[in-house]
């Protein structure tokens, strides 16, 4: 089945494609998953689930609290007695974010949670709790879950799994401008630094690290539209 670019809009693509279908976006940092996913989700009428941003609420909820950093059983403690919650949200707040009720979608995004997720990320104890919530939320399908072990980890039978990536001076590039749109000040070689950082820590760490599935398939978007990647994608799905 071919689908054009143009059919690509809200609901219109959903008739042609199963509507129980799980589908997995997994990529480093900054390759546009959120975006992608979020149109995925919207042209197939499914819910789309941003993993990562659970992991930062749960960063967000370890700050609030003052928990000491290295004290992993009480950071454990405090996320399984916690309530994070997704709300569809719209083109321009993809998702709304809930922790114990207080919407932080916003305060998630700062560079202090952002510096912070990624070791976070690493403690077995949160991901045990957060890929059980995934799970949950996959189980009846017709969802578009993206972050770094979805297809590996969270899903391994996902029916479609893709492995999102661009090089990270595109993806370097492609923040600077986002952050420069939203009014805020960075620039391009600080940029670039993180984006190597996050990407060695995300993939060389002992759990669930990043790492593309045997079964996924690879979208390196240098030189790909989101409008591009996402058609892509939809074919893979009819
Ligand atoms: O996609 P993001 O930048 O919002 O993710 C925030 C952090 O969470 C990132 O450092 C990697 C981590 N993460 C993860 O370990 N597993 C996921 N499924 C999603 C995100």
């Amino acid at each position: 089945m071919v689908i054009s670019e143009n059919q690509i809009r809200k609901g219109e693509t959903s008739a042609r494609v199963q509507k129980t279908l799980q589908i997995a976006i997994d990529g480093p940092a900054g390759a546009g998953k959120s975006t992608v996913a979020k149109r995925v989700a919207d042209a197939l009428g499914y819910l789309y689930i941003d993993t990562g941003a659970m992991y930062r609420a749960a960063t967000w909820l370890i700050i609030q609290k003052n928990i000491d950093l290295s004290d992993h059983s009480a950071i454990a403690r405090a996320v399984a007695e916690s309530k994070i919650e997704l709300r569809p949200g719209d083109a321009e707040e993809k998702i709304h974010v809930f922790v114990n009720g207080v919407e932080v979608t916003k305060q998630i995004r700062s560079q202090n949670i952002t510096k912070l997720v990624s070791p976070l990320a690493a403690i077995g104890a949160i991901r045990e709790h957060l890929v059980n919530q995934q799970r949950q939320l996959a189980m009846t399908g017709g969802v578009v879950l993206d972050g770094r072990d979805i297809g590996t980890v969270v899903l391994p039978d996902a029916n479609v799994k893709i492995f999102l990536t661009a090089s990270p001076s595109v993806r370097a590039q492609r923040r600077l401008i986002e952050l420069k749109s939203l009014g805020e000040s960075a620039d391009y070689e600080t940029l670039l630094k993180d984006i190597v950082e996050r990407d060695q820590r995300d993939t060389n760490r002992e759990i669930a690290p990043l790492r593309m599935a045997d079964d996924a398939v690879l979208i390196l978007s240098d030189n790909m539209s989101v409008d591009d990647v996402v058609a892509h994608i939809i074919k893979l799905c009819a």
